[in-house]
C-alpha cells in the first residue's frame, strides 16, 4: 500500500462513518498551514491545533462544517524531536492522520472505528493497547479510564497496559488548552495511533476544568503507519523516503542520510508555508535545518546543487497531495539557494575553526559554540553532530544562555538609543517624543495598515508582514515578497493607498475574542503573541473590507486625516523579504 493509497483509505473510511446520532458524517478538512493561527505555539504540532476552538466551545462546528465530526491529514512539525532525528522513527516534519469529534461521538465509537480501521481495512494485527490508569495532577484526582478499557475488551482485545500521566494523558503544547486521557494502539512493534479524549480544559496554572462538551482528537503518524504496513524496518525505507534516500550514497553514515532527508522535507514545507530563514523563532528553526543539511553536504562532498535537487524530489513525492508546492516551487528553490549561498561564505571557515578547537582541547564550551555560531553561522545542531562523531559534546544550556544574553544586549542597545529622549509613546512599533509626533506616528500607523492591505490586494495573500517600525518621520514596513518591486508596481500600491485616504473612510475599532477576530479575517503578525481578547481595527469600503488587523492602536478616526501617502524607498532586507519606507505629508 503506497502513501497515496493509505491517505485515500483513511479519508474514505471515516467519510462514511458517523450519522445523525453521532453529530453527522466526518467532513474532510484540508491540512492547515505549518504556521498556525494559534498564538500559543510557533508551529503546528498536531492535527487538533486548527480545531482547538471547537473543543473549547469558542467556535461552532455545525456552523463551519455542518457536522460535529471532521477528519484531516495534517502537516506537523515538532522541534522537540530534533535531537532524535537520525534514529528509526523520529522526524521534525511529519503528517498526521486524524479524526475529530466536537461533542458528537465519544469513547465507544472512537475506539470501535479505530479498531475496525486497523484490523479490517488495513488488516493489521494489534500488538496491544494502553489506557490511562488515573493519577493525581496538580492536586486534582483524575480517574481511571475504565470506559475505554471496557470498550477494548468488548472488541476482543485483552492485552491492555494501564499507564500513568506521562504516557497516557495528552496536554496542550502551549500553556493552556484542551486535554484528557488517551488510549494508544501498538502494532508492528510501535505506537501507531493516539486517541485523546478531551474531557478537560487545562488552565495556565495547571488546574483542570471540565469541558462542556467532551471531544475526540486522534492522531496517527503517517510515516510510522507506512513503515508497519509496508513491513519496513524504519520510516526511511517507506515510499515517502526511498526516492530521497536513494540519492545519497550508502557509504555515508546512515544517521547523516536520515538527518538530511528529514531536514530537506521540513525545509520545503516551511518555505512553502511562508517561513523565511532568520535569527528568530520559526525563521531560526528553518535556518538551522538548512545549515545543518548544508554542513553535512559539505563535509561529505556532495555536489553544490545537491540539496536543491533533493528539494525537487520532495516536491515530486508530494505534488499530488499538496498542490501549493507546485505553485510555490520557484520561490522555495530560490529561498533555499539564497540561504545556502549566504551560508557557503562562512561554512568552510567555520568547520576549520571547529576542527582546530576540537584538536587543541577535548571538547568545546557552550560559549565557544555560540562564538562559532556568531562568527560562522554554524548552528548548534551541526556542532553537536560533528562533536558526537568524536564522542565529544558541548553544553546546549550554556549555548542557549549565551544566545539569550546576546539577544538581550541588542534589545538594550535599542532601548538606550531611544531612552534618553523621554518618549511619550513607545509601543515597540511606534515611537514619539512630543504630542506633535504622536499625531504624526498615528497617521503613519494607519497608513501602514492601508499599505499592507494594498500590497495584499494587488499581489495576493502571500504577502505577509515581517516587521514594522514607525518614527515621527517615516514608516518602515517589511513583508514577504519574491522580487524587487518595479516602479509601476510601487506606483500602483501608492495610488491605492491614496485612493482609500481620499475616500475618507472611518477607522473602526472593536474588541473581541482572538478567535472571532481571526474568523473575520483580521490579519495578525505572526511574531507577536496575542491575548484572548484583542482589538481589531477595520477600514471598510462599500464593496467590502479594505483593511482589518489585530492591533493595539493608536489610529486616526478617518483615513482622510492621513492626507498624502508617499513611498520613498523600496529595498531588500533579507532573502525573500522586501522593505518599503514611506511617509505622509504634510
Ligand atoms: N493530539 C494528539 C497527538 O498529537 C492526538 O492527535 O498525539
Amino acid at each position: 500500500m503506497t502513501h497515496l493509497e493509505i491517505r485515500k483509505k483513511f479519508l474514505d473510511f471515516f467519510s462514511a462513518k458517523g450519522g445523525p446520532a453521532t453529530g453527522g458524517k466526518h467532513v474532510i478538512v484540508p491540512s492547515s498551514s505549518l504556521v498556525p493561527d494559534d498564538p500559543s505555539v510557533l508551529l503546528t504540532t498536531a492535527g487538533m491545533q486548527q480545531f482547538k476552538p471547537y473543543f473549547t466551545g469558542d467556535a461552532d462546528p455545525i456552523k463551519d462544517f455542518d457536522s460535529k465530526n471532521t477528519i484531516s491529514i495534517q502537516k506537523s512539525f515538532r522541534t522537540s524531536d530534533i535531537d532524535e532525528v537520525g534514529d528509526e522513527t523520529h522526524l521534525t516534519f511529519f503528517e498526521m492522520l486524524g479524526n475529530f469529534s466536537f461533542g458528537g461521538y465519544f469513547k465507544k465509537d472512537a475506539i470501535t472505528w479505530a479498531h475496525e480501521f486497523i484490523t479490517k481495512e488495513l488488516e493489521l494485527e494489534i500488538d496491544y493497547i494502553t489506557v490511562f490508569g488515573g493519577a493525581d495532577r496538580a492536586g486534582e484526582k483524575i480517574s481511571y479510564d475504565e470506559e475505554s478499557e471496557k470498550v477494548w475488551r468488548s472488541l476482543g482485545i485483552s492485552d491492555i497496559h494501564v499507564m500513568g500521566l506521562e504516557d497516557n494523558f495528552w496536554g496542550p503544547t502551549g500553556n493552556e488548552g484542551p486535554c484528557g486521557p488517551t488510549t494508544e494502539i501498538y502494532a508492528g512493534g510501535t505506537e501507531i495511533w493516539n486517541i485523546v479524549f478531551n474531557e478537560f480544559y487545562c488552565k495556565p496554572d495547571g488546574s483542570l476544568e471540565n469541558l462542556k462538551t467532551p471531544g475526540v482528537d486522534t492522531g496517527m503518524g503517517l510515516e510510522r503507519l507506512l513503515a508497519v504496513l509496508q513491513k519496513k524496518n524504519n520510516i526511511f525505507e517507506t515510499d515517502l523516503f526511498v526516492p530521497l534516500m536513494a540519492k545519497m550514497s550508502k557509504d555515508l553514515p546512515i544517521r547523516v542520510r536520515r538527518i538530511i532527508a528529514d531536514h530537506v522535507r521540513a525545509t520545503v514545507f516551511l518555505l512553502s508555508d511562508g517561513v523565511r530563514p532568520s535569527n528568530k523563532e520559526t525563521g531560526y528553526i528553518l535556518r538551522r535545518l538548512i545549515r545543518r543539511s548544508a554542513t553535512h553536504a559539505e563535509r561529505y562532498r556532495f555536489a553544490p546543487d545537491f540539496l536543491e535537487e533533493l528539494a525537487k524530489t520532495v516536491m515530486e513525492i508530494f505534488e499530488s497531495v499538496y498542490p501549493e508546492l507546485k505553485k510555490n516551487r520557484n520561490e522555495i528553490l530560490n529561498e533555499l539557494r539564497r540561504e545556502l549561498e549566504k551560508f557557503s561564505r562562512t561554512l568552510k571557515g567555520g568547520l576549520r575553526a571547529l576542527d582546530v578547537m576540537v584538536k587543541k582541547k577535548k571538547g568545546i564550551s557552550g560559549k565557544e559554540a555560540f562564538d562559532l555560531y556568531q562568527s560562522y553561522g554554524l548552528p548548534p545542531d551541526v556542532l553537536g553532530d560533528v562533536l558526537k562523531e568524536k564522542s565529544l559534546s558541548f553544553d546546549p544550556k550554556e549555548f542557549e544562555a549565551e544566545f539569550k544574553k546576546h539577544q538581550n544586549k541588542s534589545k538594550e542597545g535599542q532601548e538606550k538609543k531611544f531612552g534618553g529622549h523621554g518618549l511619550i509613546l513607545d509601543t515597540g512599533e511606534l515611537k514619539a517624543e512630543t504630542l506633535e509626533e504622536v499625531k504624526k506616528v498615528t497617521r503613519l500607523h494607519t497608513a501602514t495598515h492601508l499599505l499592507q492591505a494594498a500590497l495584499r490586494k494587488i499581489f495576493g495573500p502571500e504577502v505577509r508582514q515581517m516587521g514594522s517600525d514607525i518614527t515621527a518621520r517615516r514608516l518602515r514596513f517589511d513583508f514577504t515578497f519574491g522580487h524587487k518591486l518595479t516602479i509601476d508596481e510601487l506606483k500602483k500600491v501608492e495610488d491605492l493607498v491614496n485612493d482609500v485616504i481620499a475616500k475618507d473612510l472611518s477607522v473602526i475599532m472593536e474588541e473581541m475574542d482572538y478567535r472571532k477576530a481571526k474568523e473575520q479575517g483580521a490579519l495578525s503578525f505572526f511574531k507577536l503573541k496575542y491575548p484572548k481578547r484583542v482589538k481589531v481595527y477595520s477600514v471598510e469600503e462599500e464593496s467590502g473590507v479594505f483593511s482589518r488587523e489585530l492591533c493595539g492602536g493608536p489610529h486616526v478616526k478617518k483615513t482622510g486625516e492621513i492626507e498624502k501617502f508617499i513611498i520613498t524607498k523600496e529595498e531588500s532586507v533579507a532573502s525573500g523579504v522586501r522593505r518599503i519606507r514611506a511617509t505622509v505629508e504634510p
